[in-house]
């Protein structure tokens, strides 16, 4: 038998006063030591998906487990969980040490211990030199590492992110984004972090629970969201996704086959769903896993070129195909100059081997 998940949310929903939605009969099982990255739009229910974790937010109705333990009805400070707020919440008339060794002077520690733990937390983050300095004489970056240092110190089993690196700009935060890795594989505790940039969840995530609406749409490594969105929300939230309405003509093995218009497509089934003949699906084809040429061949539809977008590797082409469906088509950059200027035809096929999601709505 598999071994409890460290965390469990069972049928968890949150209705707020007024009828507000929260959370929808929430279902999620989170690992021991992963990195679980929540992941929607705004007030999809993110922040309380993590105050009910913590235990700031009562459930209307489920249950919340910890190593299979009811622990719906416990208090925050009695769960071994700490949280890390978007606004950091340190304490600007203390310095770096008394914020960190906030939590530990409520324990039972002698100074020596206290310090110790101290020390040795900023040292994870990388602060061990900053332990005597003022919260105001701190950049924006060491700040949310004081906040981290912070919360580390008290060795939460699970520790909760809410947004922790929105407030830094894109260098600082992608530099952040590679420690915050690696000190969850250090420290080998469960990291659950709330992000809306889902560059970052991609980047950072063991898995990602994609949310929309209160409910859990997804949840699945971030290869597999990227790969083989189940719906057609978490396709078009994940990266860029040309979502082509398609008829269905017939299937060779496992492979379907489409067609948008005159576009040839290959769908692969999810769900093992086989559509009628002629029914009409909607299929998820990545920018990447088209091609455009100059001249037509068996296998390509006709796009009129609408916009060239410039995207540093790849020219980012906005075409619509001949029903006036739009089509988004990354072609690489050649340094012999690339061939296709707006108003042009261009003849655009689906690469080969490209697997393209069949995506229910
Ligand atoms: N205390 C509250 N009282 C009433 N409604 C609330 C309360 N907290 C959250 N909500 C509502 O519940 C829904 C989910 O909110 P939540 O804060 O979890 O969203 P979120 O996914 O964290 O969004 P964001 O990305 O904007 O932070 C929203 O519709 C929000 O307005
Ligand atoms: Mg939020």
């Amino acid at each position: 038998m598999a071994p409890d998940p460290l965390v469990r949310l069972q049928a968890v929903s949150k209705i707020f006063p007024g009828g507000i939605v929260g959370l929808d009969a929430v279902d999620l099982d989170i690992a021991r030591g992963e990195f679980l990255t929540l992941l929607g739009p705004s007030g999809c229910g993110k922040t309380t998906s993590l105050r009910v974790i913590a235990g700031f937010e009562s459930p209307s109705s489920g249950e919340v487990l910890l190593e299979g333990r009811d622990i719906t009805a416990l208090r925050p400070f009695d769960r071994p969980v700490n949280t890390v707020f978007q606004d950091y919440a340190l304490f600007p008339h203390m310095n770096v040490a008394e914020n960190v060794g906030f939590g530990l002077s409520l324990r039972r520690l002698t100074r020596a211990e206290q310090a110790k733990r101290v020390g040795e937390a900023l040292d994870m983050v990388g602060l061990a030199d900053k332990i005597g300095a003022r919260v105001s004489e701190l950049s924006g970056g060491q700040r949310q590492r004081v906040a981290l240092a912070r919360a580390i110190v008290c060795e939460p089993r699970v520790l909760l992110l809410d947004e922790p690196l929105s407030a830094l700009d894109a260098h600082l935060r992608e530099q952040m984004q590679v420690e915050l890795k690696r000190l969850q594989s250090r420290l080998g505790t469960t990291f659950v972090m709330v992000t809306h940039d889902q560059t970052e969840a991609l980047s950072i995530s063991d898995r990602i629970v994609v949310m929309n609406k209160g409910r859990i749409e997804q949840i699945a490594p971030p290869a597999t969201l990227y790969d083989r969105p189940a719906t057609k929300f978490v396709a078009s939230f994940i990266g860029t996704m040309n979502l082509l309405q398609s008829r269905f003509l017939g299937r060779d093995g496992d492979r379907l086959r489409f067609a948008a218009g005159a576009l040839p497509l290959e769908a692969v089934s999810e769900t093992g769903e086989l559509p009628g003949e002629g029914a009409v699906r909607t299929i998820g084809v990545r920018p990447e896993d088209l091609l455009a040429t100059t001249e037509a061949a068996a296998g390509t539809a006709p796009v009129r070129v609408t916009s060239i977008v410039f995207h540093g590797r790849t020219l980012r082409l906005h075409a619509e195909l001949e029903q006036g469906a739009p089509v988004v088509i990354d072609a690489p950059r050649r340094a012999e100059g690339f061939q296709f200027s707006v108003g042009d035809v261009a003849h655009i096929s689906l690469r080969r081997g490209a697997n393209c999601p069949m995506l229910s709505n």
